[in-house]
């Protein structure tokens, strides 16, 4: 095996699922949101260690994920959180996934599809109560659809959701807006003898208003150990789920004076040691982290010099001189006392945590741990 690599502790899904859990009401749910290759951690691996830790859903994205988690074996409820094509239906149907539904259309053609199989289909209503991307923005509309749900003797509703735009602001108005926007449609669907599981909160909500918890949580960057808010929060003690490590394949000495790598941008300020190792762009390393971000070896900060290449680059080794070829290097996660976290890698990229943990690339192996 390569030995760049990413290891998954799937023991730490199971820790933070707990801790999220603890701070919700005994009998509230947990969606375990393992879309986009669970947030690049390994979707079949982290879907079995939710189940078992508790989640009673799983979310992904489209239909070709959750076939993919019905091909290895999995039998939970799946949701499909965005929008399902009529090109997809009849997979969706088959594997017994549960669309979520925000046009009539789609209603009418569920149906369809279900009545021409012979079977049922769950489906879960979503509205949308501020965040303007999908789900029925009228009660008029929303009512209209519950009546049609309710004439379609193929289709059930198993849930009514919504979405927060912005639960990881410290200002919680907004988030609870929309929970009072959403308490609106919920009357709406007990009026018309309908009980669906209610949800809202992702992860941000879920740890931090309780209000808006309803009957299910949809848990994501939270259960990968990293904070919504892009920053550790005192009292809540999430674990990195992943770290990413590589290893130094050459050292050398090179003299004052020299360029290193590509555009030969970087020039040594004195005669330095510096150290290649076997990671770059092409395993999602982003090249514009180049010059400006850290890596550990034998548990110091060691700085990344010049341009980062496709599958290498180069580490400056003056502060680590009993770094030898085949040392660990740890790109994201600890080594000893030190810890490089997806939001610090983020933020030198300029974004967020959870675009660092999907831009590790398929060509690195995931390793799965219990601990
Ligand atoms: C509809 C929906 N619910 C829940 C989540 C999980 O969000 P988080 O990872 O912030 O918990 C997402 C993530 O994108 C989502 O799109």
């Amino acid at each position: 095996m390569r030995s760049t690599y990413a290891s998954v502790s799937l023991a730490s899904i199971r820790h933070n699922i707990e801790l999220m859990r603890s701070r919700l009401k005994p009998e509230t749910k947990y969606l375990a949101i393992v879309k986009a290759n669970a947030y690049g951690h390994g979707m079949e691996a982290v879907a079995n260690r939710a189940m078992e830790s508790g989640a009673s859903y799983l979310g992904v994205a489209f239909s070709e994920e959750g076939v993919r988690l019905r091909l290895a074996g999995i039998t939970a409820p799946i949701l499909l959180l965005g929008a399902t094509e009529e090109d997809h239906m009849d997979d969706v149907i088959r594997h017994g996934l549960t669309p979520t539904v925000f046009t009539m259309e789609t209603l009418q053609l569920l149906q369809a599809h279900a009545a021409k199989l012979g079977m049922s289909c769950r489906v879960h209503i979503k509205v949308d109560t501020g965040m303007n991307r999908i789900g029925f923005t009228s009660e008029a509309a929303f009512t209209e659809a519950i009546l049609l749900l309710k004439r379609s003797p193929n289709l059930v509703l198993d849930g009514l959701f919504t979405h927060f735009a912005v639960s990881e602001l410290e200002d919680t108005s907004f988030t609870l807006l929309q929970s009072e926007r959403f308490r609106r449609y919920i009357d709406i669907a007990r009026q018309n003898g309908l009980n669906p599981i209610l949800h809202a909160s992702n992860s941000a909500a879920a740890l931090h208003i309780p209000e808006a918890q309803f009957d299910m949580v949809r848990g994501g960057i939270a259960m990968y150990g990293c904070h919504p808010a892009g920053h550790k929060v005192e009292g809540i003690d999430l674990h990195p789920v992943l770290s990413w490590h590589t290893y130094i394949t050459h050292i050398k000495t090179i003299p004052a004076g020299e360029g290193v790598s590509y555009g030969l941008k970087f020039v040594t300020p004195c005669d330095m040691r510096v150290g290649t190792v076997a990671v770059g762009y092409g395993d999602g390393y982003k090249r514009c982290l180049s010059g400006i971000v850290d890596v550990l070896i034998r548990g110091k900060r060691a700085r990344q010099i010049g341009t980062i290449c496709m599958d290498q680059m180069m580490i400056d080794l003056t502060d680590v001189p009993e770094a030898e070829v085949g040392d660990d290097v740890v790109l994201l996660g600890a080594q000893g006392d030190e810890e490089i976290t997806a939001d610090e890698l983020a933020d030198k990229a300029g974004t967020i945590s959870y675009e660092i943990l999907l831009s590790i690339s398929e060509r690195v192996p995931r390793i799965y741990t219990q601990d």
